[in-house]
């Protein structure tokens, strides 16, 4: 039975190119994981999209001399090409500035509202009276209350990863010009999160053996110290408004309604492939799973209030269902880069349009995957990059494909018809049978790093194999068993071909079709405008799985399938490159 997978991945903020710790917190890691349960045959539905709004947004506006719309449009067309390019296969890629977000996330509010979740609190906001304006979240820094981080921003402690409210920071300054702001009284709603308390705690107590043990932790201490009040709109102007009236001026808090766009994005894919109605199999069906990729900053928000929000609708839309909590928020930990923390504002990043000009897509998700931070703070360094590049994916993988293809090529023109198969090589086949189980469970398990080596494990014993058997020895005595032996080999290499595929989704399709094949293994990726009128239309990134024939399967090569001609599948690397590299970091 098909089973509903619904993957949720973290939407980015608008307001700078993609780099690498995107990519190894949730882009790639929810990729893979979408990709591989497609070809098992489990209906994906993989959803996110340019996170528009909110201070974000609006103080590197402001830095620059520009809109906010100008700076979320310039960056969400940046995301399109580079998540097409890196091959990110979300079945829609949207942002939250579309009519259908707006609205979706409206009718949250009001139905929160209806239940009695929402109350309207007077508080206090930090404000500039030079600027006449309200300073929320991210127009403030100061020091962390809970760690004395002294960098931490209005709206949260990068650090220790706690939400704040701006007025908790120690000696509190203006992001723009670093002034002391003062103090004056607004109204807001407030979400009732002490009323959702119960609720929450049983969330997180229910069945989480497969939650990954710092997020539960991090989590269940959170609640530990008891749930307060939190508010969920703010003074500001760029946003999506109150759907009030009176409330002029206001807009919801960009991560109130962020993280409520993993279910207008579902909506409007469903409007987009024409079933309306489509998007409730992975939304209401008990036995649907929702994964949701993010990176370890946006926990609470996934394990806390995400869920608060959907326990506190209890149902929407005439719908007398709840609408399916997190089955799991495999979030990872931090990418370093070079021993050190990767830093935006220090320019300590890798970004990987920059990447991309340099480095095949491949290259790049081959060596992210290697050292994701799945369990603890990794390290990306140009040495390693080079070195894996080098002896791992072209020392194991393509030079075994070059290697059997092309002796293949040259002295049989298809598939050998193969001999009488004695033990070696039906120790290889099982191995290559058995690995569909082994990578297939790690995968499952959301564990990436582990899924890769096991699958380049079948890649060793198969160049191990071809030692041992030698064709090119072979050949010069008994033709019939140099053919067994690249008839053996190349059954392996068709294994690896599948099992490697999420990771390496292009070079996959090319090995594919060296071993001749005329399909696509996966479907097609485009950028597409979808939507009406001038405030409704707008660029998406959409997957098409419609041609797609892969499957997670052991399937046999038949002898006398014609082969084309290999060529070399990735490039190995001049050591000059980290220097190279190091330099332009200027390190
Ligand atoms: N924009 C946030 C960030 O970059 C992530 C938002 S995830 C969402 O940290 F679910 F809330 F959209
Ligand atoms: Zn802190």
């Amino acid at each position: 039975m098909n089973k509903k997978i619904l993957v949720a991945v973290a939407w980015p903020y608008a307001n700078g190119d993609l780099h690498v710790g995107h990519l190894a917190g949730a882009y790639l890691p929810a990729d893979i994981f979408a990709r591989y349960h497609r070809l098992t045959g489990n209906d994906v539905l993989m959803v996110s999209g340019s996170d528009s709004h909110g201070t974000p947004i609006t103080v590197h506006a402001e830095q620059e001399g520009v809109t906010p719309r100008e700076i979320f449009e310039r960056y969400h067309a940046r995301f399109l090409e580079t998540q097409q390019e890196i091959g990110i296969s979300y079945d829609l890629f949207t942002h939250t500035d579309t009519p259908n977000h707006h609205r979706v996330a409206q009718d949250i509010f009001s139905r929160l509202l209806e239940c009695g979740y929402l109350h309207l609190r007077r508080q206090k906001q930090f404000y500039s009276e030079t600027r006449q304006r309200y300073l929320p979240d991210r127009y403030i820094e100061g020091a962390c209350p809970y760690c004395d981080y002294t960098e931490a921003r209005g709206d949260q402690c990068d650090n220790c990863g706690r939400m704040l409210d701006a007025l908790e920071l120690i000696n509190p300054r203006c992001k723009i010009d670093g002034a002391t702001p003062v103090i004056r009284e607004t109204e807001h709603f407030f979400l009732d999160l002490p009323k959702l308390e119960t609720q929450v705690l049983a969330f997180l107590a229910d069945d989480k053996e497969h939650w990954r043990p710092n997020v539960l932790s991090f989590s269940r201490n959170y609640v530990k110290g008891g749930l307060r009040e939190r508010p969920i709109t703010r003074d500001i102007a760029w946003g999506i408004p109150v759907p009030l009236e009176g409330y002029a001026g206001k807009c919801l808090y960009v991560w109130f309604e962020a993280v409520i766009g993993y279910l207008s994005a579902s909506i409007e894919w469903a409007e987009l492939v024409g079933e309306p109605e489509a998007w409730k199999a992975w939304w209401y069906e008990p036995d649907a799973l929702t994964y949701y990729f993010i990176g370890k900053d946006n926990i609470p928000f996934h394990t806390l209030i995400w869920p608060a929000e959907l326990l506190g609708l209890e149902r929407i839309y005439e719908d007398e269902r709840r609408l399916n909590l997190p089955y799991d928020v495999p979030a990872n930990e931090f990418m370093n880069i070079q021993g050190a923390q990767a830093s935006k504002s220090r320019n300590w990043a890798i970004w990987i349009p920059d990447l991309l000009s340099r480095y095949d897509p491949d290259a790049i998700r081959f060596y992210i995957t290697s050292v994701m931070p799945e369990t603890s703070d990794s390290d990306f360094s140009w040495q390693d990059f080079v070195q894996r590049n080098n002896s791992e994916l072209v020392g194991v993988w393509g030079n075994l494909v070059n290697r059997v293809l092309s002796f293949t090529a040259k002295h049989f023109d298809a598939v050998p018809e193969p001999g009488a198969l004695g033990d070696v090589d039906h120790a290889l086949l099982d191995k290559a049978e058995v690995a569909f189980e082994t990578v297939g469970a790690h995968l499952a398990a959301v564990q990436f790093r582990a899924a890769l080596s096991t699958a380049l494990g079948l890649a060793r014993e198969a160049n191990r194999y071809l030692e041992v058997k030698s064709p090119w020895k072979q050949l010069k005595e008994d033709r019939v068993a140099a053919g067994t032996s690249l008839y053996v080999a190349l059954q392996a290499i068709n294994a690896l071909r599948v099992l490697l595929s999420p990771f390496l989704p292009f070079s996959a399709q090319r090995v594919h079709e060296m071993l001749g094949y005329t399909t696509s293994l996966f479907g097609e990726q485009t950028i597409t405008e979808v939507g009406e009128g001038a405030r409704g239309k707008h660029d998406v990134l959409r997957y098409d799985a419609r041609e797609a024939v892969g499957r997670w399967e052991f399937e046999l090569l038949p002898a006398g399938r014609p082969l084309q001609k290999p060529r070399p599948l990735f490039k190995k690397l001049d050591e000059s490159v980290i220097a190279e590299e190091l330099a332009r970091m200027g390190s």
